[in-house]
Parts: structure tokens; C-alpha cells; sequence
């Protein structure tokens, strides 16, 4: 099959590419290499797949390239990802993040396109996790308590509006916390990688807040497996995609510490908590287990591991 990728040449969408050149699909991969890189893309453009760099904001170059492919299949991942750039610049957030998702939505229903995935946020779609029954299900009442939450729920809004007014068929992956390799130790999506990073260097973390605030973190490979199993369904609407599990900041400094190379401390240094940022938060992947068979393969222990030796 044809398959389009945005922000393939990110975290996600690297995996996500190498894994459908597996498969043996076609891959075309449209970014604009600004938070994404050829290198996480290198074994995939060896491999056959094609970079064609551009904005989602320009809706001509969008129209061209999605018509150039002809995908069976668009997967929507490029977006400002940031929780706190989406704060200090909530226009630019939304411009990326929902106009980039409309001018891919048109040009799926213009090109003919079957089948659209969106990578939402189950971490920033609920807001506040304290007042919720956690873990949160897709019912759960949305309100994200930041303007990234906020575009990825128009985007989701956007997926839902296209499939009423042109049966444009979709599915919105409310990712946990995603890791693995290749996630950029910056922004606070990636608290992993940047960890990560620091233990290895032999320095030490700062924290925002007391550190008793949770996440719930999932593995890229199992990330990806959703993604396929996902697309590959009939399944409308949005899922969560994460463990269900809470891991407070301080137990995964312990757990990286104990994944770690050697006895080091790694104690953190406490900063005042950053705005915009909930306290609380894990998402029940119930329907993705009961609907697509999907489950959590690899535990934080282990995915850890895996992220550290990959450093
Ligand atoms: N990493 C997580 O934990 C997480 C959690 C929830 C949702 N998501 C979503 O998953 C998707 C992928 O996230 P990621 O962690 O791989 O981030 P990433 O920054 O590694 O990937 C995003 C990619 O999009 C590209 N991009 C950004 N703006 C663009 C634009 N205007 N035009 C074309 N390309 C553009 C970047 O260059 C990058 O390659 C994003 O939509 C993000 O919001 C990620």
C-alpha cells in the first residue's frame, strides 16, 4: 500500500516509517526537518522511502504532494509539540496544529484519500487529571489546560467534522507519553530522553514542581503497533493509546538510575512547577485492547533499558 507520513522524519514518525517499509508498503514522508532530522530517517531512505521537505502550512505544496503520492493511507504526526512553546506562542500552535491538519484533510478529500490518522494527546487532551476518575477513558470529559491540548482536540474535532460532511474515514491515537530512541532530550515530552541523557553525562535532573506529579509513559515499539493495528481497522474516532499506569517524575528518575550503567545518585534539583503543565494524568487503553487486541508488550523497566543503551 501508498502510505503518507507527516513528521516522519521525527520521533514517531521515523518508527513509524521504518515499520511500514517492513511491512513492505511505499512511503512518502513530508517534513520540514524542523524538529526532525534525515539521520532518524537514514535506514529508511536507504530502504526506499521518499523525503519530500515542506510545511503542512502551505496548502498548495500540501495539495501537490499529497496528490504526487497518492497514499491509501495519510498519517497525520507533524505538529508544534510543545506544551510550553504552545503557551508562549498559542497562534503559532494553533496554525501548525490545526490549520497543518485541515490543509492535510483537504487534500485527502480532494486526492480521494481512504483512511487518516491523527496523533492526538491523551496527556494534554484531559487536562487535569486529579479531577477525573484515572485512568481516563475517551468519554472523559476534555479540558486541556493548555493551547496544544486545545489544538489537538480541534484537530480531533477537524477528523470527526470531515467524516460527517465527506465520509472521510479517521482515527485520533491519543498517545501517553511516548519514548524510545531518537526522542530529542528537549521539551517535556521528552523528560526520558533529557533524563536520560543527564544520568549518562553524570549530571543531575531538575525537576518542576515536588516531582510527585505523574505520567504515563509507553514504549515507541508498542506505540507503533497501535499505529499499524489502528489504521488498519475500521475503528473511527479517538483511542487511547497509553499504560493506564501513573509513574510519578521521582519513581522515573529511580527507575532510570536503577536502568542506569553505574551506582549513580541521581538526585534532582527542584524548580517552581510550570504552567500549563497537569499534576496528574494516565489514560485506560481499554478500548484498544478490547477493540483492536492491543496491549502494552514492553514495561518501563525494560523500555528504560532499552532508551539508555540506545543513548
Ligand atoms: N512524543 C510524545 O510523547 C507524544 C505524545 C502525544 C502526542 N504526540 C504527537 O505525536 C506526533 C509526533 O511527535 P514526536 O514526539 O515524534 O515529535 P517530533 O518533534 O519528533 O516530530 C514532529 C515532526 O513534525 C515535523 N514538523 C513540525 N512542524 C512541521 C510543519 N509545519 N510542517 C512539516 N513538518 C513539521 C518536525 O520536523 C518533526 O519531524 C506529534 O503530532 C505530537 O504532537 C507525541
Amino acid at each position: 500500500m501508498k502510505c503518507l507520513v507527516t513528521g516522519g522524519a521525527g520521533f514517531i514518525g521515523s518508527h513509524l516509517t521504518d515499520a511500514l517499509l517492513a511491512r513492505g508498503d511505499e512511503v512518502t514522508v513530508i517534513d520540514d526537518l524542523s524538529t526532525g532530522t534525515r539521520e532518524n530517517l537514514a535506514s529508511a531512505l536507504a530502504g526506499g522511502a521518499e523525503l519530500i521537505e515542506g510545511d503542512v502550512l502551505d496548502r498548495e505544496f500540501i495539495e501537490d504532494a499529497v496528490a504526487g503520492a497518492e497514499p491509501g493511507v495519510i498519517f497525520h504526526l507533524a505538529a508544534q509539540g510543545e506544551v510550553r512553546r504552545s503557551i508562549e506562542q498559542p497562534a503559532f500552535d494553533a496554525s501548525v496544529n490545526v490549520v497543518g491538519t485541515i490543509n492535510l484533510l483537504e487534500a485527502a478529500r480532494v486526492t480521494g484519500v481512504g483512511r487518516f490518522m491523527l496523533a492526538s494527546s491523551g496527556g494534554a487532551i484531559y487536562g487535569e487529571g486529579s479531577r477525573l476518575d484515572l485512568p481516563a477513558v475517551e468519554s472523559s470529559s476534555l479540558e486541556p489546560l493548555c493551547p496544544y491540548g486545545l489544538s489537538k482536540l480541534a484537530g480531533e474535532q477537524y477528523l470527526l467534522l470531515y467524516r460527517r460532511m465527506y465520509g472521510l474515514s479517521s482515527v485520533a491515537l491519543r498517545f501517553a507519553n511516548v519514548y524510545g530512541p531518537r526522542q530529542r532530550p528537549k521539551g517535556e515530552a521528552g523528560a526520558v530522553a533529557i533524563f536520560g541523557e543527564l544520568l549518562l553525562e553524570g549530571r543531575q535532573p531538575t525537576v518542576f514542581g515536588d516531582g510527585t506529579q505523574t505520567r504515563d509513559f509507553v514504549y515507541i515499539d508498542d506505540v507503533i503497533t497501535a499505529v499499524l493495528a489502528a489504521t488498519d481497522s475500521g475503528m473511527e474516532g479517538p483511542v487511547n493509546i497509553g499504560s493506564g499506569v501513573e509513574t510519578s517524575l521521582l519513581e522515573l528518575l529511580e527507575g532510570l538510575s536503577a536502568a542506569g550503567p553505574g551506582d549513580n545518585s541521581f538526585d534532582p534539583v527542584y524548580d517552581p512547577p510550570v504552567e500549563g503543565e497537569v499534576k496528574r494524568i494516565s489514560i485506560d487503553p481499554a478500548r484498544a485492547e478490547s477493540e483492536l487486541g492491543w496491549q502494552v508488550t514492553v514495561g518501563l523497566e525494560d523500555g528504560l533499558r532499552r532508551t539508555l543503551a540506545a543513548l
